[in-house]
């Protein structure tokens, strides 16, 4: 399966700090925001990506990843002029896509818990359908909001509600087979002036076929949407990596643990970042 990053957007609610900076290359602790969607794409088994941003920034993310090699992946770009929705990321990728299933994450959401391998790997293994994952939140209002019928039958998906149906979120980590393309082209902009991944994950619940995986109490799935909770994430991290000694979004930790990369290629990198706990992550992941 193939994954696109979306790590466009205009980032106006976190200006001053975005204004020459693309929000998803802001640090979350000590390592690009970008990292962590990556990661999370690579845990699921992603190994050909896509990064689409805003023509300004794309050139940033060729510097930082390459054609991905180094860390024994194959990474493609391709730029979103103007941010006219998250599913413009599927006609944008069309090509990339080539009709096959394809799982996109947002450049801001950040995952992490014990089990989340097995969770994304189930979804990315379904082979008809589309799945999203719901999160319980305390400010639903601020996502798409799952609503829920008789016996949590799940009856629809509304983006940004005023009075919120429930309490689960919709997480930016979607899973979409091969109609995803044909589908987003037929969509048409919401009020607010952007083709909606609500209506997307609609379309496949109308014909029976969304899937709707709950994450749990154990995993954290962190918001970088605004100043605080972008401090709150770094904060998160921080204090992870610290009591635990262990990196989250290790990406070369990731890769040579995943078999993408060798012991060599890893120990470069390890090298490379030797003075800093995500070098010496990855130098005692070969270790031992
Ligand atoms: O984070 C999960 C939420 O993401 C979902 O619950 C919502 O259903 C979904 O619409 C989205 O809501 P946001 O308010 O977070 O969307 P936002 O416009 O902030 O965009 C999310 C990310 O995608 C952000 O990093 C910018 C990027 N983006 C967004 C749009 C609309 C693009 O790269 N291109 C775009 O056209």
């Amino acid at each position: 399966m193939k994954g696109i990053i979306l790590a466009g957007g205009s980032g106006t609610r976190l200006h001053p700090a975005t204004l020459v900076v693309n929000k998803q290359l802001l640090p979350v602790y000590d390592k690009p925001m970008v990292y962590y969607p990556l990661s999370t794409l690579m845990l699921a088994g992603i190994r050909e990506v896509l990064i689409i941003s805003t023509p300004e920034f794309l050139p940033q993310y060729r510097a930082l990843f390459g054609d991905g090699s180094t860390l024994g992946l194959s990474i493609e770009y391709a730029e979103q002029a103007r941010p006219e929705g998250l599913p413009q990321a599927f006609t944008i990728g069309r090509d990339f896509i080539a009709g096959g299933k394809v799982a996109m994450v947002l450049g801001d959401n950040i995952f992490f818990g014990n089990g989340l391998v097995d969770l994304l790997r189930r979804a990315v293994m379904r082979p008809y359908g589309a799945t999203v994952f719901a999160y319980r939140v305390e400010d639903p209002e601020r996502y798409g909001v799952i609503a829920f019928g008789d016996r949590r039958r799940v009856i629809d998906i509304v983006e940004k509600p005023v009075v919120a149906p429930s309490n689960y979120a919709v997480t930016g980590f979607y899973v979409f087979d091969h109609r995803v393309c044909d589908f987003a082209a037929a969509l048409t902009p919401s009020s607010r002036g952007e083709t909606e991944i609500v209506d997307l994950a609609r379309r496949y619940l109308d014909l029976g076929e969304l899937h709707v995986e709950q994450m749990g109490r154990g995993y954290a799935w962190l918001d970088t949407g605004t100043h605080d909770s972008l401090l709150e994430a770094s904060e998160f991290v921080r204090t992870i990596q610290h009591r635990q000694g262990i990196q989250i979004a290790c990406l070369e930790e990731i890769a040579y643990l995943q078999g993408f990369i060798t012991r060599e290629q890893a120990a470069v990198r390890g090298r490379l970042f030797a003075k800093t706990a995500y070098g010496r992550a990855i130098l005692s992941a070969i270790e031992n």
